[in-house]
């Protein structure tokens, strides 16, 4: 077996210095109050996973308009924040670091999850294969027919940076470490970055670099609130997921990658979820800050990207939901739990705090540490194993 060693070097991320290369990938559970406040479960289920180098949090939303997912967590009311600080009190105490993702689903909510009177917003009025999101048998979330989405018009994306870059703000009087803006799997900012749902004649449509304008205003106006090393994105350049499709990836995600080096974000984190080409790899030379893998990556894969430069580090979704002490397992090559994907997205501490550590673990439950979960849903690449991914 590999040796760990290169996993657990430090890291300079932002304004942070983490102590070892794994992350933990953001991953919605659904275990917020109703009206988005943070739980004391939601403490305990961070609180179990701080030997990660760096938590990023399930998606986050910014403003009530950016909601997609009953019992998903806010971060726009003091009531979101105070729960937000205790999550990053009990992150800090033992030991480790919290990045708040934000999340903004754009044309992928409902007037159901929406204040009152109100439809979901897009880049165009261009409304969603009803189609486009795939689920496991046992995820208990039902099949969504999308409605088309509302174009929100210049005004009204001006109000929407504002947004984001209020709970930027509130993220970091909150003592979060940092923000990561969800810019993949078919969310808002990906909405404006794709050709087929970005339709857009005016400054935010047409060209790769009019198409990344709003994530690059959203990304400024987050720095502006709080400090340039506070802000990080995540993409999944090329993927389908919720019927978002490129014309020409390569070409929206080299433009977008060279103007968030030249932005000197914390991170770039960057997702392959079954993509055709090597996403890594083409991004790597235009980003000059850290780059954070995630999708389909094993604890030997892993040391084998860091080893490569391919990534600085390498984020872990389901392997994290079913073993709080992952990084402790992979430092000492120990093997690990398999998660249970009828509980990703239930209520209550089944399935979400309960997993046992390794000490604790039946030794006939346990999987070789190099275990791989499915992951991706894109129709294309995927059809026949679908996972539920956010
Ligand atoms: C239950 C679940 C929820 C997820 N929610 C999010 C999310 O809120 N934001 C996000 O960027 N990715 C989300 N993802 C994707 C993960 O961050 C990760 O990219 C994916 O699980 C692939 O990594 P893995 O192979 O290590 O599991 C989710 C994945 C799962 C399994």
């Amino acid at each position: 077996m590999a040796d760990s060693s290169i996993l657990f070097q430090p890291l300079k991320v932002g304004n942070i210095s983490v102590r070892n290369r794994i992350a933990m990938a953001p991953c919605t559970r659904q275990r917020a109050h109703l009206d988005g406040t943070p739980t004391e479960l939601m403490i305990e289920y961070y609180r179990q996973r701080a030997g990660a180098g760096l938590i990023i949090s399930e998606g986050i939303s910014p403003a009530a308009g950016g909601n997609g997912y009953l019992f998903a967590p806010g971060l726009y009311t003091d009531s979101h924040q105070k729960g937000w600080h205790r999550i990053a009190e009990a992150v800090h105490a033992a030991g480790g670091a919290i990045f708040g993702q934000l999340m903004h689903v754009g044309r992928l909510s409902d007037p159901l999850v929406l204040p009152h009177g109100t439809n979901p917003v897009s880049a165009s009025a261009v409304r969603p294969d009803p189609l486009a999101r795939h689920y496991t048998v046992n995820c208990p979330r039902p099949k969504r027919v999308y409605g088309t989405p509302r174009e929100l018009s210049i005004e009204e994306i001006g109000t929407v940076v504002g947004e984001f870059a209020d709970c930027a703000r509130r993220a970091r009087d909150a003592g979060l470490d940092g923000v990561e803006l969800h810019a993949a799997s078919g969310y808002l900012p990906m909405q404006f970055l794709s050709t087929n749902s970005n339709r857009r004649t005016d400054r935010y449509g047409g060209s790769a670099e009019n198409r990344a304008r709003f994530v690059l205003e959203v990304v400024e106006a987050m720095q502006a609130a709080t400090s340039p090393g506070f802000v990080a994105v995540k993409v999944s350049p090329g993927w389908t997921f919720h019927d978002v499709f490129d014309d020409d990836p390569v070409e929206t995600y080299s433009v977008l990658a060279r103007a968030l080096s030249e932005r000197q974000i914390a991170y770039l984190e960057v997702g392959n979820y079954g993509q055709p080409w090597d996403v890594h790899a083409v991004l790597r030379p235009l980003f000059a800050g850290p780059m954070i893998g995630v999708a389909g990556f094993t604890r030997s894969k892993a040391i084998a990207a860091i080893a490569a430069h391919r990534v600085d580090m390498v984020a872990f979704g389901q392997a994290y939901i079913a073993n709080p002490d992952l990084a402790e397992r992979y430092r000492d090559d120990l093997p690990i739990n398999q998660p249970d994907s009828s509980t990703f997205y239930t209520q209550g501490a089944e399935g979400y705090t309960d997993y046992p550590t390794y000490e604790a673990a039946e030794a006939d439950q346990l999987l070789p540490v190099d275990s791989a979960f499915a992951t991706g849903s894109s129709r294309s690449s995927q059809a026949g194993k679908l996972q539920p991914v956010n």
